[in-house]
């Protein structure tokens, strides 16, 4: 019982989704290297002026050939604003995170006295709030943003029907930007998405897809994910983890799926409890290709292994290492602009400073989160 219950605790802290049906989804667009950024050079021509997601390059790509970078657990900050929780996933919110260049956001949600809250396993261990508040903070950004499409990701935790979802996208005025697919096996270029205002793309686990709120996409419909809960540097693979009906990756590519790498190294503390590293943080973030667990590699040999561009990458602590980089190799990009750097962001001390010195305080918080738990079970 104590260990049964500690791991279902451990595993939605990691991020856990439940796996859903899945339906063909888009076939991938031209299949290009990730170290060949030609490849989209035939695409339909759009104004020679035009930046889309901080390049000329991907306004003629589709959607689904772009490699987009992204905050894994997004909301779940380890700053002073959780006592530096080790339960935090990032140093820095999702604003900045936009700033610096990263288009992906992944969050856990959870139904919290029938409200929508964004909460880490549970809202006793690090509760970041009403869903519809944070919706409303990223659709400031996607306001002020007109060239930029951004992709949602969420884990309905508590499977939630879909329309509660709706109500929080429409109350944030996020829902106004959402994209809805018309096939599933063509997606738009960015620039035909910017062009009509829809550059929301929001999937979601664990719900049913609805008529009512069709951009609400059922994720795993449409994506396919590698393994996580990694805790060695070699840890990191290719495989088709989720959903289990996907099959291998080149049957899921057939079949429409785009791919997501989950690339966060977690780290054993006590017992079945895992808590994400920072010690590996920066071999982890590197865009370089040349160690074991390097970013840059992961990404180049899920390209390789896929014939195909990973869609979405997911990291911990983005701030950290080099990740916008990956994803501008993997998207053969060496002109991005209109990006803030973190640290011109960042207040206070610096995401690094704060590694070492909040490590203890929150382990002590954590440790005694789950004991409580177990004691009253
Ligand atoms: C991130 O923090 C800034 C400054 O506190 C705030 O203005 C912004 O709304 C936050 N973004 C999110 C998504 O919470
Ligand atoms: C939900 O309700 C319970 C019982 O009233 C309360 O203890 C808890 O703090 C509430 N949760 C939130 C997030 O408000
Ligand atoms: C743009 O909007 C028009 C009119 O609603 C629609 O026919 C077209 O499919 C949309 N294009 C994209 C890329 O969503
Ligand atoms: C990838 O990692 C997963 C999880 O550790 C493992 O089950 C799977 O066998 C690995 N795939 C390969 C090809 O080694
Ligand atoms: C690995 O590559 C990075 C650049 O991508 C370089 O700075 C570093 O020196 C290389 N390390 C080794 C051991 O070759
Ligand atoms: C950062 O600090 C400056 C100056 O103290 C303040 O004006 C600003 O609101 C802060 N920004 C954030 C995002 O907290």
């Amino acid at each position: 019982m104590r260990f049964s219950v500690a791991r279902l605790l451990v595993s939605a802290l990691i991020g856990t989704a439940g796996v859903q049906a899945v339906f063909p989804r888009p076939e991938a667009s031209d299949v290009s290297s990730a170290l060949s950024p030609s490849s989209t050079s035939t695409a339909a021509s759009s104004s020679s002026s035009q930046v889309c997601n901080n390049s000329p390059v991907l306004c003629d790509r589709h959607y689904n050939d772009i490699t987009y970078m992204g905050a894994h657990d997004s909301a779940f900050l380890r700053d002073a604003t959780t006592g530096n929780s080790v339960a935090g996933n990032q140093f820095k919110n999702a604003t900045f995170a936009l700033d610096a260049g990263l288009r992906f956001l992944q969050a856990q949600v959870h139904n919290e006295n029938n409200t929508l809250r964004l909460c880490h396993t549970s809202c006793g261990l690090l509760d970041a709030g009403p869903l519809e508040n944070w919706l409303a903070a990223v659709n400031d950004w996607v306001v002020g943003h007109p060239s930029d499409v951004i992709t949602l990701l969420l884990v309905n935790s508590d499977n939630v029907d879909v329309s509660k979802f709706a109500d929080a996208f429409e109350q944030s005025g996020i829902d106004k930007f959402g994209f809805t697919p018309t096939s599933k096996t063509e997606w738009p270029s960015l620039s035909q998405m910017i062009a009509n205002d829809t550059r929301v793309v929001s999937f979601i686990t664990n719900i049913d897809a609805s008529t009512t709120s069709p951009h609400l996409l059922p994720e795993f419909d449409y994506i396919f994910e590698t393994p996580f809960t990694v805790l060695e540097l070699d840890g990191f693979n290719c495989t088709v983890d989720r959903p289990s009906n996907a099959g291998s990756a080149s049957n899921a590519f057939s079949k429409g799926f785009m791919g997501l790498i989950n690339h966060f190294k977690d780290q054993l503390i006590v017992g079945d409890v895992f808590i994400p590293d920072t010690n590996t943080i920066s071999v982890v973030n590197s865009a370089a290709t040349n160690a074991t667990g390097n970013l840059g590699l992961h990404i180049q040999q899920c390209n390789q292994q896929w014939s195909h561009r990973p869609s979405f990458v997911l990291v911990d602590f983005w701030d950290q290492g080099t990740t916008v980089n990956a994803a501008d190799n993997s998207n053969g990009i060496n002109d991005a602009t209109g990006r803030s750097s973190v640290a011109s962001n960042s207040n206070g001390s610096s995401s690094a400073d704060g590694v070492s010195s909040t490590r203890e305080l929150g382990m002590g918080a954590l440790v005694a989160f789950f004991a409580a738990t177990l004691l009253m079970i």
